[in-house]
């Protein structure tokens, strides 16, 4: 079955280069309008020309494809309401919103300033809340609307110097957790996508021969599964050099300790059991994972 996306909007955030502009790309071959937003800045968020972005709304046009530049920075909740509008005023929808612009500041934590942490924390948490709650209204009001978060694996399982970018990609999760709930029944779909690509983010991080194979568009086909008709919610998906795979967070079986007064001791001697990651689950929400304790303490719902 192929992936049609004719008649779609779709935004996509930081698509001024890297994986972005694969992103765009992708789309527009698959029959999308796109929106490339991108500030143009450097790799640290400092300066700044829509001139990548106009390079890419280029390629685009030669693919035979509609598409428009616009330099807002994802940090003005002002600017991305701004592009949002001038989206519907030209093609009367927002169907599909990449959150992908992103920057990096990487320090051990014992030298990253205070400024370097919440300016991360800034374009990619507040960047993919800013633009998702600009379109959120647009999606509902539709019946229809497919987001992607941008996550790391440096989030989901942590790099040494990223404390800044690793909290706010994990944050991405945690927004995505609550707003695939809150969406689900207006047909709007939310998912992560946690990319491993040779752009100037990894220069001189990798050896070239696997930066050859660490292509920003052999991620982009995750990326597009996560936007179309049926696409699934509420899932994470890792894409690296033409690899798959979905991240879950898990839930252990664990064990009833009480509230007794050693309930500490018994939950220190029955470490091994609750870790235990035989029959793993992963709850609906968090609701129904508190309901899991409620029910190992006997309670029974009225
Ligand atoms: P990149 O640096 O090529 O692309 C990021 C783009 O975001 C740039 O074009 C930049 O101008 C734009 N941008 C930065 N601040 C902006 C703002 N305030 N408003 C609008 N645009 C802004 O890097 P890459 O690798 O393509 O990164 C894309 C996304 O993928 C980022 O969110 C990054 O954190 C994420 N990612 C990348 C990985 C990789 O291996 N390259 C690994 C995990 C996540």
């Amino acid at each position: 079955m192929s992936i049609d996306l004719t008649g779609k909007v779709a935004i996509v955030t930081g698509a001024g280069g890297g994986l972005g502009r694969a992103h765009a790309l992708l789309l527009g071959k698959r029959g999308a309008k796109v929106v490339v937003n991108d500030l143009g800045a450097n790799v640290d968020g400092s300066g700044g020309s829509i001139s990548a972005a106009a390079q890419v709304v280029a390629e685009l046009k030669d693919m035979g494809c509609d598409a428009f530049a616009n330099g807002a920075s994802v940090t003005e909740f002002d600017q991305v309401e701004a592009m949002v509008a001038e989206t519907v005023d030209r093609w009367g929808r927002v169907d599909i919103l990449v959150n992908n612009a992103g920057i990096l500041r990487d320090k051990s934590f014992m030298k990253m300033s205070i400024d370097d942490f919440k300016t991360v924390v800034d374009v990619h948490l507040m960047g993919a809340v800013h633009c998702t709650k600009a379109v959120w209204p647009i999606m509902r009001e539709q019946n229809f609307g497919r987001i992607v978060m941008t996550t790391s694996s440096s989030g989901l399982y942590g790099n040494f110097g990223q404390a800044n970018y690793g909290a706010a990609k994990m944050a991405l999760v945690g927004l995505m957790q609550t707003l695939a709930l809150e969406g689900e029944r207006y047909n709007i779909r939310v998912n992560s996508l946690a990319p491993t690509a040779g752009t100037r983010m990894l220069e001189g991080l990798l050896p070239q021969e696997q930066l050859d194979l660490l292509t920003p568009e052999v991620v982009s086909p995750a990326m597009l599964a996560l936007v179309t008709d049926d696409a699934p919610t509420r899932t994470v998906l890792c894409a690296g050099a033409g690899g798959v795979e979905q991240a879950n967070i898990t839930l252990t079986k664990g064990i009833f300790i009480g509230a007794d007064d050693d309930a500490p001791e018994k939950l220190v001697a029955n470490m091994s059991e609750i870790s235990d990651r035989s029959n793993e689950i992963v709850p609906s929400s968090g609701a129904a994972q508190g309901a899991l304790e409620l029910k190992k303490a006997g309670y029974k719902p009225a």
